[in-house]
């Protein structure tokens, strides 16, 4: 799109409207104003020698230019808002862009804040922003994701460190005397280490909050094992989903609607499967003061999280402290938890439940009508799943993620069956382990349900990985050696050691059909249903639905 700068007179316009919110807040009884001049903002198109191109007095050639704009908005705050509010700002602190020159550097963000805090800014805020194929924007950690690019490497340290923004935070905190606000991926831990180091005054959470708005309470009250973590799964960031969803917190944005309120007559509630769609509906149904009871039919919680965890790593995303939250819940909770227990209607009979729940999940499809699907060398979710199980109890998913690195024992060229999110993070995990991948799409879509920051970066890292994606294929064989497709061009054999059947969830409805006419209320959750209920972030939402409709 072609873009033009602002007339004189449009720029004035623009920043009149700045000034005549920040008295509205004022009016409205705000104690601070921020004056939002970072990430992609308008105001950032002053700072940032990407966006500014201009010949005049506000154009690119000093610090002082560049902010002229954010002294005269300062100013006209001051002068109708009077001396008793705050005023603030939040600035880009450093910038990335693979493709435009012109990014922030820290020692731009430097000379920023000194002109800011001189013009009488009362605290800085520093953040960040990756333009461009970058997926990051202001959350500066899906860059690595599946692998970082090589012009990103030399900030893995500070990545796996206090984030990639702490070098330019801490340059802007020797720099001015105003209270400097750090911010990018933070835990409590990190958090604690920056504040005592003095690389910062204060630290912001963004997704941390959205997650668990009790988390700063629950760090000060020393109740770490019960903080809700932010998994990093970009969901938040999805434009398919609307309104914004967070994967670990059902309630965000949606409190009044999903408030878990106190039941006059409990009900015997009775939850099947003990994975996340069963842990959330169980725990939430107990808070509504329900007397809930949870069956798993196998040996532990947590269903297939941690076989998950194991495909997915936990270098970006982190799904394992999900699980360990859950856990501790239950654990905490009145549920009572009935392991190795199927579920049966002779039980559901027998024990004459109120509610149940169904949140076990359904069944990866598997093409049983495929000529060679029984071969050996084919593999399915279930089978691996099984394989895994002894080796996932003594080690845990990210020792044997780590061990899988060394020892995978499938042959060199895979076909994956199934471009979905299941096959797409099949592939990719086998790619990261030396594999020759084919990944086989039905349609025209790589990666499914993936979240948009993360999808985005896989085909381009595929064809640097040695994954073929081929789409609208359909497998019509599998031999010894081979598999044959079929695509709207050609029918053609494709030589391989294995194939893995990575095709997504189907609702079965089977243990449904046995139990509706058994027990006066009754729901279906999360992956039980089949796609497109198979990810966390449905389980949990789906539990939480549940649970607010038992009354
Ligand atoms: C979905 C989403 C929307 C955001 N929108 C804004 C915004 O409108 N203004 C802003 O200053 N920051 C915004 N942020 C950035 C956060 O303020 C914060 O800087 C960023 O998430 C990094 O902090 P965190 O790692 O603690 O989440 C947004 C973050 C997310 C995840
Ligand atoms: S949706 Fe995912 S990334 Fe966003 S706050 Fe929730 S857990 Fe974190």
């Amino acid at each position: 799109m072609a873009t033009r700068g602002l007339t004189i007179e449009e720029l004035h316009e623009k920043r009149d409207l700045i000034v005549d919110a920040a008295e509205r807040l004022w009016k409205a009884g705000f104690d601070a104003i921020e004056v939002h001049a970072a990430h992609g903002y308008f105001l950032n198109s002053f700072l940032s020698p990407i966006w500014n191109h201009r010949d005049d007095e506000y154009g690119p050639q000093t610090a002082e230019s560049r902010t002229l704009i954010m002294k005269e908005i300062y100013d006209l705050i001051r002068e109708r808002c009077g001396n008793d509010i705050v005023i603030g700002t939040r600035i880009n602190g450093q910038e990335w862009s693979p493709l435009q020159p012109g990014a922030i550097t820290p020692e731009m963000a430097v000379e920023h804040a000194k002109a800011l805090e001189s013009y009488g800014y009362q605290y800085i805020s520093v953040s960040g922003y990756g333009y461009g194929p970058l997926p990051f924007r202001y959350c500066p950690d899906y860059f690595p994701y599946p692998d970082p690019e090589p012009h990103m490497e030399p900030y893995m340290k500070d990545y796996e460190d206090l984030g990639i923004l702490m070098p330019s935070i801490k340059a802007v905190k020797e720099a001015v005397n105003v209270p400097v606000i750090g911010v990018g991926r933070m835990d409590e831990v990190k958090g604690e280490r920056v504040l005592r180091n003095g690389y910062a005054d204060i630290i912001a959470y963004g997704r941390y909050l959205w997650a668990d708005p009790e988390f700063p309470n629950k760090v000060r009250d020393g109740r770490l094992d019960e903080i809700r973590r932010c998994t990093r799964c970009a969901s938040c960031e999805d434009p398919v989903t609307s309104p914004r969803i967070c994967r670990v917190n059902p309630s965000l944005g949606r409190d009044k609607e999903l408030e878990l309120k106190p039941v006059d007559k409990p009900k015997k509630v009775m939850v099947i499967g003990g994975g996340p769609a069963g842990m959330q509906t169980a725990l939430d149904a107990a808070a509504k003061g329900h007397d809930v009871t949870l069956y798993e039919s196998k040996g532990e919680l947590g269903g297939r999280m941690k076989l998950a965890s194991m495909i997915k790593g936990n270098k970006v995303e982190d799904i394992i402290p999900m699980l360990d939250y859950l856990t501790v819940q239950i654990e905490r909770s009145n549920v009572k938890v009935k392991l190795k227990t199927e579920v049966t209607p002779s039980l559901v009979k027998k024990e004459k439940p109120d509610v149940v729940a169904i949140a076990n999940s359904s069944p990866y499809f598997i093409p049983t009508d495929l000529p060679g699907v029984d071969r050996k060398n084919v593999f399915t979710i279930p089978g691996m799943s099984k394989l895994a199980a002894v080796p996932m109890k003594m080690f845990g998913p990210e020792k044997l993620a780590s061990m899988s690195e060394k020892f995978f024992p499938v042959g060199k060229r895979i076909v994956v069956l199934g471009a979905g999110i299941e096959g797409t993070q099949c592939a990719t995990f086998l790619a990261h382990r030396g594999k020759s991948v084919v990944l086989l799409s039905e349609n025209e879509d790589v990666g499914g349900q993936i979240p948009v920051r993360y999808k985005a970066r896989i085909e381009p890292w595929f064809k640097d990985h040695n994954v073929e994606v081929i789409r609208s294929a359909e497998c019509t064989s599998i031999g010894k050696k081979s598999v044959t497709i079929k695509t709207p061009e050609d029918e053609r054999e494709i030589k391989c050691d294995s194939v893995m059947i990575m095709l997504p969830e189907r609702r079965d409805g089977s243990l449904y059909d046995s139990l509706k006419d058994l027990v006066p209320e009754i729901y279906e959750v999360g992956s039980t249903l089949g796609e497109p209920h198979s990810l966390l972030k449905h389980a949990v939402l789906d539990g939480r639905v549940a649970a607010v409709e038992m009354d």
